[in-house]
């Protein structure tokens, strides 16, 4: 037996945290596209670590208890690294909602029920959370509390109050971050950590669909007028995951971690600030 990481989502940035954090450990790599899966487990086995494959729909809660089964069959599940998603550009706004917001809070809730003590879990929200203006304490504590099953029926996700996929997807990755507070509660009773991390613009396939869809232009701009000039790597967001999953996090949890190059600052108080 083992300690178990469970990764959903394999793509870049996932791969690049197990790969931190998983040597010596059992990873169980959940994709809802097997051939995702079995591509970063494939690239991780030949690199020395122990990668299994599955089928993960992370908007299923049935598909995470499967995860966590196929977990526990090898070990005590000592880390989760959440890093599955859809962007603005891939998926209509129902499908953001019910992978991004209602997926992830299952997600939390359902590791959080098992994860071992002095476990640690990372979530990857994003920096457009970050954009949106306050929604005010109530929603914020119904995006935080509210039961899983319930909260696709909030009023504020309704569809007459959803604009477009990019405001779905910034309404998912706020609740995000609320869930994960509300949660780093619950798992602290177990002695495990919760944190999440609010990457900018990441080469990544995901970001690559973003810069050849109809908001490339946007996202061009939003790099180039950031302090740090460029977009960033998986790599770095690891760098960050790290921290926050090693002991050097010990007294971290329930938090969140904008890396974005200072996208976000520009926007507040530069060159991003979108014109009145
Ligand atoms: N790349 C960026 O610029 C950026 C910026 C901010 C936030 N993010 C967030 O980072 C996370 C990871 O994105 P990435 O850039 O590594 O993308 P990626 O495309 O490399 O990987 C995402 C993976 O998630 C999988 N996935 C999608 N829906 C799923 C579901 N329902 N269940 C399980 N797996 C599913 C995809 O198949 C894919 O393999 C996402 O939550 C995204 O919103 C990315």
């Amino acid at each position: 037996m083992k300690e178990v990481v469970l990764l959903t989502g394999a793509g870049q940035i996932g791969m690049a945290i197990a790969r931190r954090i998983g040597y010596g450990k059992k990873i169980i790599v959940g994709d809802k596209k097997l051939t995702n899966a079995e591509m970063v487990a494939k690239t991780m086995n030949e690199a020395g670590f122990d990668a299994l494959p599955i089928v993960c729909d992370i908007s299923s809660r049935e598909s995470i208890l499967n995860l966590i089964a196929e977990g526990q069959k090898h070990g005590d599940i000592t880390c989760l690294i959440n890093s599955a998603g859809v962007s603005p550009s891939q998926a209509p706004v129902e499908a953001i909602l019910k992978v991004d917001l209602y997926g992830t809070a299952v997600l939390l809730e359902e590791v959080g029920k098992v994860i071992a003590r002095g476990g640690v879990g990372v979530t990857i929200s994003s920096q457009s959370g970050h954009r949106m203006p306050q929604l005010g304490n109530a929603i914020d504590e119904q995006l935080a509390t509210t039961p899983t099953e319930d909260l696709l029926k909030l009023e504020v996700l309704q569809p007459e109050n959803i604009r477009d996929t990019l405001h779905a997807y910034q309404m998912a990755k706020r609740c995000n971050e609320k869930r994960v507070m509300f949660e780093a509660v619950r798992w602290g009773e177990r002695g495990a950590r919760l944190n999440s991390i609010s990457p900018g613009i990441i080469v990544t396939p995901l970001a690559i669909d973003e810069f050849n869809g109809p908001r490339g232009d946007f996202y061009k701009n939003m790099f180039a007028k950031c302090p740090a000039g460029r977009p960033g790597t998986a790599d770095e967001v690891a760098n960050v995951a790290e921290l926050l999953m090693s002991d050097k996090g010990a007294f971290i949890t329930g938090a969140d971690f904008l890396i974005d190059g200072g996208a976000t600052a520009s926007y507040y108080y530069g060159p991003l600030k979108p014109k009145e």
